[in-house]
């Protein structure tokens, strides 16, 4: 077994959404030891939520620069290898081109940016670091939807003919009527969440599947957002159409304010031959689609699996496996690439992901901003 990979984290503490998904899925497969953290803005809340998790505070630090300050200064062998960005949006860019610039590998968090400018300065970054970017679009790691792109990539449904993907969550509801509320949260915050709340923080998830499972661009969009409120300058619905290479046309719809939606995230991909249909509050059963042919439901774990599918199970099928799992396999495929080891290009997305994903976002802006137009993607 090869030594655990030294991991930093920065965001992610005690009051955060999203820091026990990394923090258990980094622990999963047994690759990886967090021996460093800036949990928090304020050191004392990040001292105390270390000695909550029980890991030593002598590499707690103020805040990041700190940080790469001080691990610079440890042998190579005792310093953080990788860090792993858990903060809001605006914190990503500054962090992830620092520790680029500084040697060290980068797991981060999406939107990968504020804006399309900064993704392309920080692939700059990354190309000349030579370092791993894994960017954590969490559900392009459960079994179902890898063993989607695999058997698309094979050719099981033919020519695609249209993709329709939706997120939809409820949440913002609580907080969007009230004026005083809705100025207190971060993702509606253009200076803390970039140009966009909901395709920001959801929609680009269903992007990123739309072109993770089909191998396809979107080449242009046409969108129309809708904001609720006068005051409210963060789109909290939209409405994307979508144009893909080869003639692929779909549709990519998110929101915050579908109510009584939890975490709605649903693909289904139609093609000459069959189509596929999954949903990410059932992440285990892939449902093919026939004219011709009763209905086929795919489940992981079994022989009749992908390779790269079956590389995301660790239990014989019937024990359910979710998102802490998925997650997990993103970090499982970031430590192969940072150990030189091989590994299948669908194992985590990449800094290419999150440059057209920012292209995605910055369009869907610019579409709905011009009168609902349609906008090209780089
Ligand atoms: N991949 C996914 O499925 C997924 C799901 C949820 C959130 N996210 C992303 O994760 C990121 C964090 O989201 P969240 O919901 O956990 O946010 P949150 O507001 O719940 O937590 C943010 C954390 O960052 C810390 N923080 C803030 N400023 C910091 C600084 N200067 N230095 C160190 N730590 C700092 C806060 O103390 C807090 O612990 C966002 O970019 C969001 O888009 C991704």
């Amino acid at each position: 077994m090869p030594k655990k990979i030294r991991l930093g984290i920065l965001g992610g503490g005690g009051d955060s959404l999203i820091g026990i998904l990394h923090r258990v899925a980094s622990q999963i497969n047994d690759n990886y030891e967090i021996v460093g953290a800036v949990f928090s803005p304020e050191h004392q809340e990040s001292i105390d939520f270390a000695h909550e998790i029980d890991i030593p505070t002598n590499r707690i630090y103020k805040d990041f620069d700190m940080l790469i300050e001080e691990e610079l200064k440890l042998p190579e062998d005792k310093r953080i290898q990788v860090c792993s960005v858990q903060t809001p949006n605006f914190l990503h860019f500054p962090m992830a081109k620092k520790l680029l610039d500084n040697g060290f590998h980068v797991i981060c968090e999406k939107p990968m940016t504020m804006n399309y400018e900064e993704a392309k300065v920080l692939a700059d970054a990354h190309e000349k670091s030579g370092k791993v970017f894994a960017l954590t679009h969490t559900y392009t790691g459960y079994p179902m939807v890898r063993q989607m792109r695999e058997m698309i990539k094979a050719g099981a449904l033919g020519k695609i003919h249209k993709v329709d993907a939706r997120y939809y969550q409820g949440w913002i509801n609580t907080i969007i009527h009230d004026k005083e509320k809705r100025s207190s949260v971060w993702r509606l915050d253009p200076t803390k969440a970039g140009i966009s709340s909901c395709m920001g923080d959801i929609g680009v998830h269903a992007f990123n599947l739309v072109e993770f499972t089909t191998g396809l661009k979107i080449k242009s969009l046409l969108c129309d957002f809708n904001y609720l409120y006068e005051d409210n300058q963060m789109d909290v619905d939209g409405t994307v159409l979508i144009r893909m290479d080869n003639h692929v046309k779909g549709v990519i719809r998110s929101s915050q304010v579908a109510t009584g939606e939890e975490n709605g995230l649903a693909i289904a991909i139609y093609g000459e031959k069959g189509a596929f249909r999954w949903e990410q509050e059932r992440p285990n059963f892939l449902y093919k689609l026939s004219d011709t042919e009763p209905l086929q439901v795919y489940k992981p774990g079994h022989a009749y699996n992908s390779e790269l599918s079956l590389s995301g199970t660790k239990l014989p099928p019937g024990h359910p496996e979710g998102i802490f799992d998925s997650m997990a396999n993103i970090y499982l495929g970031a430590a192969k690439a940072i150990r030189g080891e091989k590994y299948n290009s669908g194992e985590f997305p990449t800094m290419k992901d999150g440059v057209h994903g920012m292209n995605f976002i910055e369009s869907t802006v610019a579409s709905h901003k011009k009168g609902n137009v349609w906008i090209d993607l780089d």
